[in-house]
């Protein structure tokens, strides 16, 4: 039998490690650390290599983190395992990564792996009761400072939970956007095309700002609001603006482009002589085909407005989905009551008489009332002069709030808002 000899990792060795680690995939063994991890760690770390002749049969890669050692790749060919090389490669690999202080090597197997023998007789020893967990980090180096120009960010994991009631609403954009977006490979399969662009309209405070940020924490895409106002300085004015904008966003992997008030941009064109705004929309209109081409993104739009905008910005092919976000009912009231309602006011508070009286009260006026009551009873709590001993507001607090609120929507615009829902949703 010819001999194993052990040497350092060269350069040349490249393709032999890449066979090896296609060799183990093949066994149906998923490597830990990624094919580029490996490789470079073979160039800047530490790599074993095991030959007989011209053949290379065995490699152990390691890199050091502190004092403890990990080894990033071990691998033997078939044929030549049972020879005892993996442990000698493990012996060689130790031997030059002492010197650096390591008081540990460490080492992650598939549960599946029959590594396990050669490395106990190498002396590692089974951590019993561990689980590796891992999360992808959403945002590449490269991508850093394009989000930074961008005014992007990734935003708080917690956001979809925190939207209380709404549960229609939050019902349809699980299953229409985050399923098909977070599950690329299965929606292929069963032959969806996930959607690139969508629009969000309702009446103010109804939350499409926040279902879109939402959308965004929940596929921990970075999230990025396009601002007109603040792209119009440039020497070619909005339109040149956008464009550069839409450049940038196309260097990014994955990102939620969030474009509010769109109709501000999109409004219906016609006139004479033309406004300056078409050249805008028309701008927009060429933007989001392009935008269209490139799968992990997703252009959300939202307009209180929606029979402003322009006849051909809804036009099929431009969004998947225009969606309303209307009141909320009588459930999703007293879930967005309830988050409102402090620990030690509950008690006293009967939410379903709050549900009964904020009819036709957005999520934002109930966020105003409820902090309305709150700030009242807390001054009155203070300098109100009554020896009440009652902590927190009471049912005649919120009340009182309530009648003080005005309603951002209107009977009026409630019922403009469903002749849109007939005449322009799509979802
Ligand atoms: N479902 C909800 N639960 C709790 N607060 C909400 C909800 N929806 C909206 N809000 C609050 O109402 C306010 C307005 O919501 P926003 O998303 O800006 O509405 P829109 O963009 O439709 O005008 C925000 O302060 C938001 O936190
Ligand atoms: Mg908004």
């Amino acid at each position: 039998m010819t001999t194993t000899r052990l040497r350092d990792y060269q350069p040349s060795d490249m393709d032999a490690v890449l066979r090896l680690w296609d060799e183990v995939r093949q066994e149906g063994m998923e490597p830990v650390y990624a094919l580029a991890e490996v490789l470079a760690s073979c160039e800047k770390d530490h790599a074993v290599i095991a030959s007989r002749g011209d053949e290379v049969v065995g490699a152990a890669v390691a890199r050091a983190a502190h004092d403890q050692g990990w080894i990033v790749f071990l691998a033997v060919t078939t044929s030549a395992r049972g020879a005892g090389i993996a442990g000698d490669m493990l012996a060689a690999l130790e031997q030059r990564m002492a010197p650096m202080g390591l008081t540990r090597l460490s080492i992650l197997v598939p549960d599946e792996q029959q590594q396990v023998g050669a490395l106990m007789r190498a002396g590692f020893h089974d951590r019993a009761h561990l689980s590796y967990f891992e999360r992808e980090i959403p945002v590449k180096r490269r991508e850093l400072s394009i989000l930074r120009d961008l005014g992007g960010r990734i935003l708080p994991r917690d956001l979809w939970e925190s939207i209380a009631g709404m549960q229609a609403e939050k019902k349809l954009l699980e299953r229409r956007l985050v399923l098909p977006l977070a599950e690329a490979e299965l929606a292929e399969e069963f032959g969806v095309e996930p959607p690139r662009s969508i629009v969000l309209f309702g009446p103010p405070g109804t939350g499409k700002t926040t279902f879109a940020k939402a959308v965004a924490s929940r596929l921990q895409w970075p999230f990025v609001e396009v601002f007109p106002s603040r792209i119009a300085h440039g020497p070619g004015g909005l339109a040149a603006g956008l464009r550069e904008t839409f450049g940038a966003i196309a260097e990014l992997d994955h990102v939620i482009v969030f474009i509010d008030e769109v109709e501000e941009i999109a409004a219906q064109r016609g006139g004479e002589p033309p406004s300056a705004m078409q050249g805008v929309t028309n701008e927009l209109l060429k933007l989001i085909p392009t935008f269209r081409d490139r799968p992990g993104r997703l252009l959300i739009c939202a307009t209180n407005f929606i029979r402003s905008l322009d006849d051909a910005f809804l036009r099929h092919g431009r969004f998947d989905y225009v969606i309303p976000i209307g009141l909320p009912d009588a459930e999703a009231r007293r879930a967005i009551w309830s988050r409102y309602i402090p620990e030690a006011s509950r008690e006293r508070v009967d939410v379903a008489t709050l549900v009964e009286r904020s009819d036709g009260f957005s999520p934002a006026d109930i966020e105003f009332a409820a902090r309305s009551a709150a700030q009242a009873a807390l001054e009155n709590s203070v300098y109100g002069g009554t020896s009440s001993t009652t902590v927190g507001p009471t049912l005649d607090d919120y009340l009182a709030a309530i009648s003080r609120t005005r309603t951002t929507v209107s009977a009026d615009v409630a019922r403009e808002f469903h002749a849109d829902i007939d005449m322009l949703a799509r979802y």
